[in-house]
Formats: structure tokens, C-alpha cells, sequence
């Protein structure tokens, strides 16, 4: 493909951003995804289809213009490679809203059939020799992606790993050093880089992976698991341990018949018939989903996120916690597969940047999703930035809004379903 019709194919994609349109609204293709693109394309000219991997692709991008780039595809004949069996890029994006619009980018420029998600690891990986990524915020992103390339991908691998300047810091280099004995960065273009590694270093044998860890939080009483792209890692966010604390104080007071459970008195979280069916929405390592189910040991939960790495260590939070057999986990965007009028208690820790810009439409799709599926009488647990003002949306999504709690950074609201 020469550069005019990829320029051609990438003016066709579209974001799947539903928000109102702002400065730092995200572009389909950015400068980033077109240099990563332009330092592939020798690269991807001498490789098949089957030979590549596209990592964390935001709409589409990248996954695509390889598939422009490439020298060819096995048209689907079958190889006795692992993974390389449909001759078609293999991709992994963390989050199912990526997947989504990379889904719609391939429908509208009939491209459907010239890619296959994977979770990750080896049936990702395996034989790769071209991989794309494009560069996590999160240092543990990386050298989780980094570890799994160097040890999956095929010894002769290139990874090209590309982003914006502003979000690059020298430790991505050295992160990428960890794994690989060759790191370089290209010129700078459109206040975007890309990082090239080669040369993969051999782990000693029998060296686990750095992900998942697990690591015991005394304070809270629960251990936490975390894939390298998880919200928080394997810590405790300060948000998420204030609602903890409102809740614990809520909970306790209640069971004890104090004062402050009079003021809290009918509240579904706090009343003696505990919830039966409790939401962490927005569940990162699910530590509000397992703090929950210890509890309220009848309680059945659901842990909700969009993030693959998120789910997949909510999942280890409450086995690690014993509780497992009651927190259900679930990938999807602000809960949309969550039943309507199935839950009593919703805990939410939103997220209020989308990237690097401060967002508030997931937010606020996710209190319209608590109040969709509250029953009467349900209550939607939330912590917000004591900066933002929330009640005027939370009442309107759910019903009447208490605050519980509140300091200099953040405040804890109680708002009741109609
Ligand atoms: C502030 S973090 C809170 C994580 C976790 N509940 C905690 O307390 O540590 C917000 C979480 O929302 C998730 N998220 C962001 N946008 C989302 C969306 N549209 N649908 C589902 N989850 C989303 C992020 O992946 C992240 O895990």
C-alpha cells in the first residue's frame, strides 16, 4: 500500500467518543499512531499478517494500517504455528470501548476479517515479529506488555512502542531495558516518539512473571491482586479508602445502634437485612467488590469495569480473599450489561479522566447506570473530588443525595433510589 491510500484509510476512522466535542477531545489517528505507523512500515513490508501484534490501539489505528502495511496475509491457510493460524493481526486492547471502536473502524472500511483479539499471552504473541504498542501511561503497563513480548514473541522481535512526548518519561526506557538489551528512540515528530526494542533478554529459568502481584493491605484488611494496567496497582487509592471508611464507620455504627446509625437509619447498606445484591462499578482490582462480599457474607457481587487487566485482577483480589465464589466479574462500558432493578447496593469510585483530560461522561453514565439498576430503596455509595460539584448529576441519575463524609480532597455521598 502506498502512503496516499493508508492516508486515505486512516482519514476513515472515527472515534467513539459520544462526548461534547472539546480541545482535547481524542482524534481517531494521532500523530502518535501515524509515526508508529511510519517506523513499522519497513518492518511491517518484510512481515505477514500472522506476524504481528497490535497492543492497546485506541480505535483502530494501528491495528489497521498494519494490516495496510503488511507484505501479506495467509488469506486464512491454517500454519502449525501457535497463534499465526489465521495469518491475521492478532490484537489485545484493555478496553472493551477499544475494542468497540476498533470493531466499527474495521466495518466501515471492510477490514473485519483482517484481524483476531486475543487475550493476552502466548496465543497473542507466539511467533510474533512485528509488535505495536501503543504506550501505557502506567510504568507497570508497560513492563507488563514488555515482559510478555520478550518472553512470547519471537527472539528476533521488534517492538515499537509509540506515544505523545508530554507522557514520556526516561523510565519508559529503562522499564523497556529490563526486558530488552537493545532500546532506542526515534526522533521526535508531532510532539510524539516511538521507543524501538530488540533483542529480547532471557529470563533466568523459572523466573515468574511481575504480574500479577499480590500484596496485603493491613489497613483494610484485604489483600489485592493487580495486572500491570490496573487502576492503583497493587495499593489502595485514597479515594477508594475514604469510601471504605464511610462505609466501615456507617456499617459499624449500625450494628452497634449508635447515634450516627440513627441518622443513616432505612439506608440499604447500613440497616440490619443486609444487601442481597451489591455493584462495584468501576471495580479497578475490585477491592470495594471484595471488601463487600467480606462483609456481607450473603451478599452476591458483581465487579464491573471496561478494562480487561481490571477484571482479570478482580477476579484474583477475591479469590486471594476467600470470596470468589460470590463476586461475579464482568467487561463492559459503565455497566451496560448489568440487569435493570437487580441490585441494593452500588459502590462507585468513578473515573474522572479519560487519558489525560479530565472527562466527566463515564462518570456520569455510570450514576445514570446505578440509578437504572437500583431497586427502590437502593443506594449508590460514591466518592467524588471534593472540588467537583456531583449532587446536582447524582440526584437526578438516582434520587435524593446525602453527604456522609467529607475532607479537603474528597466527599462521600449516599444518594437513594426513587
Ligand atoms: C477511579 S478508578 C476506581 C477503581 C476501583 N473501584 C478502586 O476503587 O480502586 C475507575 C475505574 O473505572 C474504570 N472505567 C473507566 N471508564 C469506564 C467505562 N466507560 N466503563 C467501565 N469502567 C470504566 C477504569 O478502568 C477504572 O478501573
Amino acid at each position: 500500500m502506498t502512503t496516499p491510500d493508508l492516508d486515505d484509510l486512516l482519514a476513515r476512522l472515527r472515534t467513539d467518543d459520544g462526548g461534547p466535542l472539546r480541545e482535547d477531545s481524542p482524534v481517531a489517528v494521532d500523530a502518535a499512531d501515524r509515526l508508529l505507523l511510519d517506523e513499522a512500515a519497513p518492518w511491517l513490508a518484510a512481515a505477514d499478517a500472522g506476524d504481528v501484534a497490535v497492543v492497546d490501539d485506541r480505535f483502530g489505528a494501528l491495528t489497521l494500517g498494519a494490516t495496510a502495511l503488511v507484505r501479506g496475509s495467509s488469506g486464512g491457510a491454517t500454519t502449525d504455528e501457535p497463534g499465526r493460524a489465521d495469518g491475521v493481526v492478532r490484537v489485545h486492547q484493555d478496553e472493551c470501548t477499544a475494542e468497540a471502536a476498533l470493531a466499527a473502524n474495521a466495518a466501515s472500511t471492510g477490514r473485519l476479517g483482517a484481524y483476531q483479539q486475543h487475550a493476552p499471552g502466548p496465543g497473542l504473541l507466539a511467533g510474533a515479529r512485528v509488535v505495536l504498542l501503543r504506550l501505557p501511561r502506567g510504568l507497570a503497563a508497560l513492563r507488563d506488555v514488555a515482559e510478555h513480548v520478550a518472553r512470547e514473541a519471537d527472539p528476533g522481535v521488534v517492538l515499537l512502542a509509540g506515544g505523545r512526548v508530554k507522557h514520556m518519561t526516561p523510565a519508559m526506557n529503562d522499564v523497556l531495558g529490563e526486558s530488552f538489551a537493545d532500546v532506542r528512540a526515534s526522533l521526535a515528530r508531532g510532539k510524539s516518539r516511538v521507543l524501538v526494542a530488540r533483542s529480547p533478554r532471557a529470563p533466568d529459568a523459572g523466573t515468574p512473571f511481575t504480574y500479577p502481584v499480590t500484596v496485603d493491605l493491613p489497613d483494610v484488611g484485604l489483600a489485592v491482586a493487580a495486572y500491570g494496567a490496573a487502576f492503583a496497582g497493587a495499593s489502595l487509592d485514597l479515594g477508594t479508602r475514604f469510601l471504605l471508611e464511610a462505609l466501615e464507620g456507617a456499617v459499624r455504627d449500625e450494628r452497634s445502634g449508635g447515634a450516627a446509625a440513627r441518622a443513616t437509619s432505612g439506608a440499604a447498606a447500613t440497616r440490619g437485612s443486609e444487601p442481597r445484591d451489591v455493584v462495584d462499578l468501576g471495580c479497578g482490582t475490585g477491592i470495594l467488590a471484595t471488601w463487600a462480599a467480606r462483609r456481607w457474607p450473603a451478599a452476591q457481587v458483581v465487579a464491573a469495569d471496561r478494562s480487561d487487566a481490571a477484571v482479570r485482577s478482580a477476579a484474583l483480589t477475591a479469590r486471594a480473599n476467600g470470596v470468589a465464589d460470590r463476586v461475579r466479574v464482568v467487561r463492559d462500558d459503565a455497566g451496560a450489561t448489568l440487569a435493570d432493578v437487580s441490585a441494593d447496593v452500588v459502590l462507585l469510585n468513578p473515573p474522572f479522566h479519560e487519558g489525560a483530560a479530565l472527562r466527566t461522561d463515564a462518570a456520569h453514565r455510570m450514576f445514570a447506570t446505578a440509578g437504572r439498576v437500583l431497586r427502590p430503596g437502593g443506594e449508590l455509595w460514591c466518592v467524588v473530588n471534593s472540588h467537583l460539584r456531583h449532587r446536582p448529576a447524582l440526584e437526578r441519575a438516582v434520587g435524593p443525595t446525602v453527604q456522609v463524609a467529607r475532607d479537603r480532597r474528597f466527599t462521600v455521598t449516599r444518594s437513594t433510589r426513587r
